[in-house]
């Protein structure tokens, strides 16, 4: 079964999709993941994230490789490089969005992705999972919340030092990037369900998103 969740930045897909993962017994994929450990090579290296020719030809000769841990956490690796945490950092947040709007950098990672959730069951998270990726997915989620609750949610997480008008405004930024570019922008997928977290737990998320996959595991069909 694959349980695709979609969504923007910050409405909490990753604590729940691994969550999700944990309870039925599959694998967690982090799409987003990729496309940070793409950026921050290409960083690295000094590249422009807009220049579509240079990101999509390191795209071609970087290995990256997500490696489950016993927690459910996912250890990224770049050319053998643990950049686990790096790929949180700041500046690859803010690069992130233009690098991962390349058409050729896309094809390459949604093809990787393709290939990945070919084999057993999977909770994967992005933006087009459900829409690209995985449209057969048994299970689609389309989770949002609005703008002030997941800028909120990021300076939580980010800590006290954190500005939270620049948390705001960079939130929003990423939003209109991933929602307006042009090859399979953030968009829900027309049969997936919404699920708005604006004032949920991460538990009530979790749980609906459970009762959808269990729904779909009696019925064969999709939930
Ligand atoms: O979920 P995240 O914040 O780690 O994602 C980082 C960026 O990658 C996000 O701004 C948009 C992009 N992304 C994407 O375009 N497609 C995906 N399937 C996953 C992430």
């Amino acid at each position: 079964m694959i349980v695709a969740i979609d969504g923007p930045a910050g409405a909490g897909k990753s604590t729940v999709a691994r969550a999700v993962a944990d309870r039925i017994g599959a694998a967690y994929l982090d799409t987003g993941a990729m496309y940070r450990a793409l950026t921050l090579a290409a960083l690295r290296r000094g590249l422009d994230p807009e220049d579509a020719g240079a990101v999509a030809e390191l795209a071609a000769a970087t290995s990256i490789e997500l490696e489950p841990e016993a927690d459910g956490a996912l250890r990224v690796r770049v050319d053998d490089e643990d950049v686990t945490a790096a790929i949180r950092d700041a500046e690859v947040t803010a690069s992130v969005s233009a690098v991962a709007a390349h058409g050729p950098v896309r094809e390459r990672m949604v093809a990787r992705q393709r290939e990945i959730l070919t084999r057993g069951g999977w909770v994967a998270d992005g933006r087009d999972i459900g829409t690209t990726v995985a449209p057969d997915a048994e299970v689609k989620v389309f989770l949002t919340a609005t703008l002030e609750a997941r800028a909120t949610r990021r300076a939580d997480e980010l800590g006290p030092d954190a500005d939270r008008a620049d948390v705001y405004e960079a939130v929003r930024v990423r939003d209109r990037l991933d929602t307006t570019r042009a090859e399979s922008p953030l968009r829900r997928a027309d049969d997936a369900h919404v699920i708005d977290s604006t004032d949920m737990s991460a538990d009530e998320v979790v749980e609906a998103v459970i009762a959808l996959a269990e729904l779909a595991a009696e019925t064969g069909e999709r939930a």
